[in-house]
């Protein structure tokens, strides 16, 4: 800062910085999925699978699947703007959007998304975290808030992982489906509820080849005729994953509440990323949570990456399985690896059914 004679610097008086207690709240919430569900015995007639393989290792019923030519940023067009409904809220300052399967490898999806949306102006950009990619948007949020760069922020989750999945591979072509989730964050004061609390957040490298789309990026273009087909499709080493995912959750949990200075017991309801629901159990075993404290959607949805916890979030909510009042913790895995996890207080919240799928509502 220049002193001038008449200001000498003794005077200098610093940008009002946020009030201490200025805290990101959870305001509004909506998820959306495709109409096309796809079950197990679909599934079943073109794969070497079946109804009681998938539905005993994954929990999984059915999934949704985008139609041809439908994208990520009509799904998360769709589910933001329930979620700005949800709100009472046409306004932000700040449009994430976190995802896999982006429209396209360059521009991100997010300023899209947010001109559609009619949030021309806002700041929009992409989280890439794979699974913990809503958790990771949700710090990233809450830090625009607190820090008193934005007072609104929509948060959408959104993959269409039906893109990127071989339909021959009957291991991921089982697991995975389409869908989007979004939130809404408003500034308010770390004791309402809604206030987005403690954060956990990690990676680790060195796992980079358990989880990737090999192709397509600066290190395997996709010329065509020097990449493996093969290489375009989403890969996964399924066991040594799930092992993963078990162990870092289940640390993550614990971290976030050892920050919050809470106890397992503290917690209402756990809301995982909706991996398989043996690795769920796993993690609430492992925590020593009661079984019925665990949210789970995944029967209805399977695994849709970074729509799952908002997702998870939309239903639970719509069918009263989280109240208002209730401290609940989010927790994620996917491929980098990364994880992250976070402590909330449930507010009230006005959204819609996931499900009620009838029609599109977006302008
Ligand atoms: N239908 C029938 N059989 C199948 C199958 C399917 N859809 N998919 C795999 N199999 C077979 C395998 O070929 C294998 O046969 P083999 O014993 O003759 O070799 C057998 O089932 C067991 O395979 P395995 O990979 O050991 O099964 P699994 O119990 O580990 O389940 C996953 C496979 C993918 C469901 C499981 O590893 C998993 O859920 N991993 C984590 C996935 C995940 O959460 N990813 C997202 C993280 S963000």
């Amino acid at each position: 800062m220049f002193s001038t004679p008449d200001r000498p610097p003794s005077s200098f008086v610093p940008p009002p910085s946020p009030p201490s207690d200025r805290a990101s709240v959870l305001c509004g919430l909506a998820g959306w999925l495709p109409a096309r569900a796809v079950t197990n015995e679909e599934l079943s007639q073109r794969l070497d699978t079946s109804d009681t393989w998938i539905r005993t290792r994954t929990g999984i019923s059915r999934r949704h699947f985008a139609e041809p030519g439908q994208a990520t940023s009509d799904l998360a067009v769709e589910a933001g703007h329930r979620a700005l409904r949800s709100a009472g809220t046409a306004d932000v300052d700040a449009v994430v959007v976190a995802t896999t399967t982006p429209d396209r490898s360059c521009p991100a999806t997010a300023p899209l998304v947010a001109g559609r949306l009619g949030l021309t102006g806002a700041a929009a950009f992409d989280i890439s975290a794979v699974c913990t990619g809503f958790v990771y948007g949700l710090a990233s949020a809450t830090s625009l808030i607190t820090a008193g760069m934005a007072d609104r922020v929509l948060l959408i989750g959104a993959d269409t992982y039906s893109t990127i999945v071989d339909p021959d591979d009957r291991t991921n072509a089982i697991i995975f489906g389409d869908g989007a989730g979004a939130v809404v964050l408003r500034a308010g004061r770390a004791d309402e509820p809604g206030a987005v609390g403690h954060f956990d957040l990690g990676s680790d490298g060195t796992g980079e080849e358990l989880i990737m789309v090999a192709a397509g990026g600066s290190r395997q273009r996709s010329t065509p005729g020097e990449v493996d087909p093969q290489d375009r499709y989403f890969a996964m080493r399924g066991k040594e994953v799930y092992r993963h995912a078990v162990t870092r959750m289940t640390a993550s949990a614990r971290a976030t509440l050892k920050l919050a200075d809470c106890e397992v017991d503290d917690v209402d309801r756990l809301v995982p990323h909706q991996a398989n629901l043996r690795i769920l159990r796993s993690v609430v075993d492992d925590l020593g949570l009661p079984a019925e404290r665990l949210v789970t959607n995944i029967d209805a949805v399977g695994n849709t990456g970074a729509a799952s916890i908002p997702l998870a979030l939309a239903d639970a909510a719509a069918q009263h399985t989280i109240e208002p009042g209730e401290r609940v913790l989010l927790t994620a895995f996917g491929g980098g690896l990364t994880w992250g996890s976070c402590l909330l207080t449930w507010p009230a919240l006005s959204q819609t059914d996931p499900h009620d799928t009838g029609g599109t509502h977006a302008p």
